[in-house]
Formats: C-alpha cells, structure tokens, sequence
C-alpha cells in the first residue's frame, strides 16, 4: 500500500464507522410523499390504520370510474409515485415511511382496460388519489394488479383521519363500482384465453344476433325456451308483485350439431341489456365466479355448454364435481334473483341422477332432436340463401339426408359451393347431389369406423366420446 492509498483506506474506514455509528432521525424516515399525506389528512401519519381493498383485476375499470367520480365530488387531485420498480413490492405504508427510500410524487402510472368488446378506458394502475369525502380528507393508493410481484388482484389501499371515514368512503366505492360497472349489460367469457380482449380472467364478448327465422325448430320448443328467458324476464315485474320467483334453470339437451348453442346465441341477441357469462368446456370450473356476477348484474344469464362433457371432471375443480358446484351455484341465488341459468349438454343423461335428486333447479327441459324431414328441408333452404336450387332438388336432399343435424346442412351447403367453385361454375343441382353422395358416404365410414374402434355398443356401454367423435354428423 502506498501512502496515498492508506491514507484514503483510513478515510474510508472512519467514514463507514461514522455511518453506522450516527443516530437514527425517527422523524426523518417519513418520505416526502408521506408528508404530502400528512398536509392532506391534516394529521401525523403515526399509526393511522390503512384500509385495503383487494378486487379481481377485472374489477380495475369499476374502481377507476367510481374513484373518478368521488373524486370529482370531492374536489380530488391525483398523484404518481416515484421510485420505479420498487414500489410494487412495497406496502402502502412503506412508502409513506421508508428510511430506505424517499419516494415522492411522481408520474402516474396508466394501463388501458377493457369496458366492452370494442372499447376501453385508461385506467389508473398506480397512483395515489387525494380528496375529500363527506368533507374528511382521504387519500386512496390505486394498484391494478401486478403479477410480476406477486399481485395478482387489484387493490385499493384507504387511510383517513379516522377509521369510520375510510370504512364509509370504501363502502361507497363498492356501491359505485356496482352501479356503473363496466360488466353490466354485457356478454362475458371467463377463461377466454389469449384471443378476444380480457380483463383478468373476464372477456367481452359481441352480443350475437341470431335472427328467430334462423333458428330452424319445432314452434312449440322453440316457443317455450323463448318464454322462459325472454317471456319471463318482461314479465319481472308483474311475476314480482305476485310474489313468484324469478331464477330459472333451463336445459337444452339432444344430439350434437342441433342448434343447442344457435339457440342459445338467438336468446342472447333478444335480450339486449342483459349481463350474460358463457362458461364452456374447463371454463365452467368458473361457476362460482360466473354466478357471483350474475347475482350482482342482474337481469344476467349464465350459460353452461357442453355441461356433460366436464360434470365428473375432478381435476377441474379438485375434490367436488363440477355438476355440484353447479347445482350449489343454482342453489346459492336467492329465488327472487332474476337470473336464467342455461344448460347444455348433448348426452342428458350425465346429468339427469343429479338433477332428478335435487329437483327444482332446471324448470325447463328442452330436448332439440334431430330434425325431421321437414326440418332439414327448411335448414338447407336456410343455408342455401341465395343460391339457385331447384325445390326439388332441396326436398330430395332433406329426404336423402334423413338422420343428419342442422350443421350437417350447413355444411353441406358449402362444400356444394366449393365442388362447384373448384371447376369454376355457379352451384347447381348436381353440385349439391354430389356433395351429399360425399358427405353421407365420410359418414358412413367414420360411424363405422367409430363402432369397430369403440368401447361401444357390445356391452351395451356408451360410444367413446360421442360429443367429440361425431362433430357436424350428428352422431346417432
Ligand atoms: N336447428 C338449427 N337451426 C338453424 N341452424 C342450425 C340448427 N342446428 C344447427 N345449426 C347450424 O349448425 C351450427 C352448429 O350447431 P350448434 O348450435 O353448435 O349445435 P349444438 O350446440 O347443438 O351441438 C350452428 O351454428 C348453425 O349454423
Ligand atoms: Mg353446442
């Protein structure tokens, strides 16, 4: 070591022990945004109590818009943080004391949420709100969630001179968030994945609009599912006043490729302004969240489709049944909830012990069969629009057709498009007989091959998987 160096190695070292020696200021670790605080409530920050409010991330836009508007009233400015990444990991009181970090005012930080299929809102993802309620000061941490950390809700974090204001003031937001939610009136997915737009587990979805004329059943089925969604939500309020209850439990059941989901999406589309959460597949593990909405965004609708194909899948929701959370969730609304559940299934009989042994839950039973002869003739009128047939030659192919479904129709009708376009001419007659020949004879071969293959059939026990098997062929 030369002189130099031991010189400034004893610097140093007399520096370092001065550093760990020198007396803690207990005053000076309030933060300069714990200060902005402590002037806004008009008192120390001491141990004021700290008030959170956790919500699934998609309940972000609610909060956002409630606090908007309570903010307004309360002549409230709104505030960012500084400090970067480190503020996620820190409690809110953290930041306000903190001998670590003087985090202060900074920018406020934005996300943009979903509030319906098409439209959004730029939502506050951290910032801190400072306003006046019921003429009390408050101050609100805003947070959405933030997975990177290890957060996955949203939450707000409330403190206020006393504790009665914070506990008033978040019971406000929870009845705003309510009111004006951004849920309302719209038709949601949970679990709808990466595509469509999401918020937390939540996806908007387009409202279909399946025209009545389009859905090709019997009149009296058709008219009765109609009645009991539609029918019976116009009449709430005459149903109400006479005392009658309002949720209802409709079941649509029958081979695949009838109309089950057309029919459902027809009822949609007639009963706009209605909160609706289509859970399939997996998704239905959902149930509990699907009902909980439903409950809070009435009128709603839950639609559980395909409800067969998962009613006795454990590893979907460990330790119960689907079908029982499903029957639980149907038990759990009030009577006077005016709320349809809508089940689908195309093997009825997954579900009927479990309905049959807590009866009262499905109040409508509607079985969509194969369409007769009469049906498919009307369907491949339907499908084939405007394309020039003979009657003839659509009565013929209904007639041939005997057994199939309306998505057979359906694709039948394109793939007579496709053989025709293929050699460059307009669909006509021999188009369609040819694609029928076609189609009929692919089903013939994989029903076949189905039977030799399957578990079916010789003990008397179920094809495999009919609902997956036979797709667009209807199954028989
Ligand atoms: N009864 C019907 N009326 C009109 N179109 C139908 C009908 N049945 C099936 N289709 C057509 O076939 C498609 C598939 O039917 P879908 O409703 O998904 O069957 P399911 O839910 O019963 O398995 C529908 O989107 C619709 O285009
Ligand atoms: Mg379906």
């Amino acid at each position: 070591m030369d002189q130099a160096t031991t010189s400034f190695v004893e610097t140093f070292r007399r520096f370092m022990s001065e550093v760990v020696n020198a007396p803690r200021h207990a005053q000076s670790s309030v933060t300069p945004l714990g200060e902005v605080v402590a002037e806004h409530l008009g008192v120390e920050l001491g141990a004021l109590p700290i008030l959170t409010e956790t919500m699934l991330s998609h309940r972000l836009a609610d909060a956002d818009i409630a606090l908007d508007e309570l903010s307004e009233l309360g002549a409230g400015r709104l505030v960012g943080v500084t400090g970067g990444n480190s503020r996620g990991h820190q409690a809110f009181t953290d930041l306000l004391d903190n001998p670590h970090f003087p985090y202060a005012i900074g920018p406020v930080d934005y996300t943009t949420a979903a509030t319906g299929p098409s439209t959004e809102r730029r939502t506050v993802a951290f910032g801190l709100r400072l306003l006046e309620f019921a003429g009390r000061p408050v101050a609100v941490l805003q947070r959405g969630a933030a997975p990177e950390h290890g957060r996955e809700d949203a939450r707000l974090e409330v403190v206020a001179a006393d504790g009665a204001t914070a506990e008033a003031f978040v019971a406000e937001v929870r009845r705003l968030m309510l009111e004006r939610s951004v849920l309302r009136g719209q038709v949601l997915t949970i679990g709808g994945g990466q595509f469509g737009r999401g918020s937390g587990h939540l996806t908007f979805v387009e409202r279909p609009d399946v025209p009545v004329e389009h859905v090709i059943l019997d009149e009296a089925t058709l008219h009765g599912i109609i009645r009991h969604v539609v029918g019976m939500g116009e009449q709430r309020e005459v149903l109400r006043g006479a005392g009658q209850h309002l949720k209802r439990g409709l079941l649509l059941y029958g081979p695949p490729g009838t109309g089950k989901t057309h029919t459902v999406r027809h009822l949609l589309g007639r009963t706009p302004g209605t909160t609706a959460v289509l859970l399939t597949g997996p998704a239905i593990g959902y149930i509990a969240l699907a009902a909980e909405v439903a409950r809070a965004m009435q009128p709603s609708i839950v639609v559980l489709e395909d409800v067969d194909l998962v009613a006795n899948d454990r590893a979907i929701m460990p330790g119960n049944s689907v079908l029982f959370a499903i029957l639980d969730a149907l038990d759990g609304l009030d009577g006077d909830a005016d709320v349809t559940f809508i089940l689908t299934t195309n093997r009825v009989e997954v579900l009927e012990h479990a309905l049959a042994d807590r009866p009262g839950r499905i109040d409508h039973a509607a079985e969509i069969p194969l369409p007769d002869a009469d049906a498919r003739r009307r369907l491949l009128r339907l499908y084939a629009g405007s394309l020039s047939f003979s009657s003839d030659a659509l009565d013929a192919a209904a007639e041939r057709a005997d057994g199939t479904t309306g998505s057979f129709a359906k694709e039948l009708v394109r793939r007579t498009v496709l053989t025709a376009a293929e050699e460059g001419r307009d669909p006509a007659d021999a188009d369609l007989e040819r694609a029928l020949d076609e189609l009929l004879s692919s089903r013939a071969e994989l029903t076949r091959k189905l039977l030799v293959g399957g578990a079916g059939g010789v003990d008397g026990g179920e094809p495999p998987h009919p609902a997956v098997s036979f797709g667009f062929f209807g199954g028989r």
